[in-house]
């Protein structure tokens, strides 16, 4: 069965084979899908579930560095990271406008992600424990961000494609400014420089793993490929993240934490990339799974927030019955 239109006004048809091929024709065809288009469940599974994790992965990505503004070293940094982390605020905003145009809302994907059954990226389930990983969350962690999302400015449904264009725009300066925090502290004393270098040491590995399971691993990239939500799989904007990144540790004089990695003129059709050493990956189904050093945290003051700002939604949901009562 497929749905047509939103939450509501859907009418249920026969999802028969001339309807599929005559979706994916239209996928082929580049053309975008908009929320009041027909299309397969499964098609707006798939995109309920990426896109409601992409909104949660930006609202639970400001708890590690929200935990920095109070202590930042200058008024100068104080601002940029206010700034950042508003700025992800309204990336989740976006986001679960964009999901709730599927059919779904936002308390459902609240309850989902604070009940465990919706995931967010693994990567916010590590601590920050000192200034340099601020930058570090910057450098990398934005860095590997926009290598992911500025494909999916292409994704095939339009909400998503529009939204990730605005989010792109202001995620190059997250990454900016994290890289600048960090060649400046490089640039500074022995102390600042060995700062630094922890940071990447503990940042390197789970940025590379904020691109999925490997690609014969991953259960939903083949499908996300052929309807064109996904352009890359996850091995190819992985290591373009890696070639991309590990040139910009070089320049500031960090050690990329990675002893097998090496220079391979023969990877990427001759024009060469890096070799890098095996992924974790029991770390990453670990901390996927719940069981980060930070993942009970996160959830906790998530339900907090969600919780302490129930009067917030009851009072803007009663001004909103007014007003409709008002003008009907
Ligand atoms: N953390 C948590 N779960 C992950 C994960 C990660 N890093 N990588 C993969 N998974 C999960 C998937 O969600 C899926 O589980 P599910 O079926 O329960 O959802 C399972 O592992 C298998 O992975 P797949 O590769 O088959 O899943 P996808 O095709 O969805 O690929 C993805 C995973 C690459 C993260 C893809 O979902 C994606 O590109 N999502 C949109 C971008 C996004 O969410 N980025 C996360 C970071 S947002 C961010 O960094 C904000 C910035 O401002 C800092």
């Amino acid at each position: 069965m497929y749905s047509q239109g939103l939450i509501g006004a859907e009418t249920e048809t026969e999802e028969t084979a001339e309807f599929l091929d005559a979706f994916q024709s239209r996928i082929d065809a580049e053309e975008k899908i908009e929320p009041n288009d027909p299309m397969p469940h499964a098609y707006r599974k798939t995109l309920i579930r990426m896109i409601g994790q992409h909104a949660h992965s930006e609202i639970v990505g400001m708890l590690p560095e929200g935990n920095w503004i109070t202590r930042a070293p200058s008024l100068r940094r104080k601002v940029a990271l206010l700034a950042k982390v508003q700025d992800e605020g309204g990336h989740g905003l976006y986001l679960y406008s964009a999901a709730e145009t599927l059919g779904v809302s936002r308390e459902q994907m609240t309850e989902e992600l604070l009940s465990g059954t919706a995931k967010y990226s693994s990567i916010f389930n590590y601590p920050t424990p000192t200034w340099a990983d601020i930058g570090a969350i910057g450098w990398l962690v934005d860095g590997a961000a926009i290598m992911n999302q500025v494909p999916l400015c292409r994704c095939s449904y339009g909400p998503y494609a529009r939204a990730m264009i605005r989010v792109c725009k202001e995620e190059s300066f997250h990454q900016r400014q994290g890289y600048e925090l960090m060649k400046s502290l490089t640039e500074g004393n022995e102390d600042q420089k060995a700062m630094a270098q922890d940071a990447l040491n503990r940042w390197w590995w789970p940025s590379l793993m904020m691109f999925g399971p490997s690609d014969t691993a991953s259960q939903h990239s083949d499908q996300s490929m052929k309807w064109k939500i996904k352009r890359f799989t996850n091995d190819e904007l992985r290591q373009k993240f890696v070639d991309a990144t590990v040139p910009q540790a070089a320049l500031i004089g960090l050690t990329m934490p990675d002893p097998d990695l090496t220079w391979n003129q023969g990877k990427n059709n001759g024009d060469g990339g890096y070799d890098f050493g095996e992924i974790d990956w029991d770390e990453f189904w670990r901390v996927v799974k719940g069981h980060g050093m930070m993942n009970k945290d996160r959830i906790k003051a998530r339900k907090k927030a969600w919780d302490e700002g129930k009067w917030v939604r009851d009072a803007a949901l009663a001004y909103a019955a007014k007003q409709n009562s008002k003008a009907a």
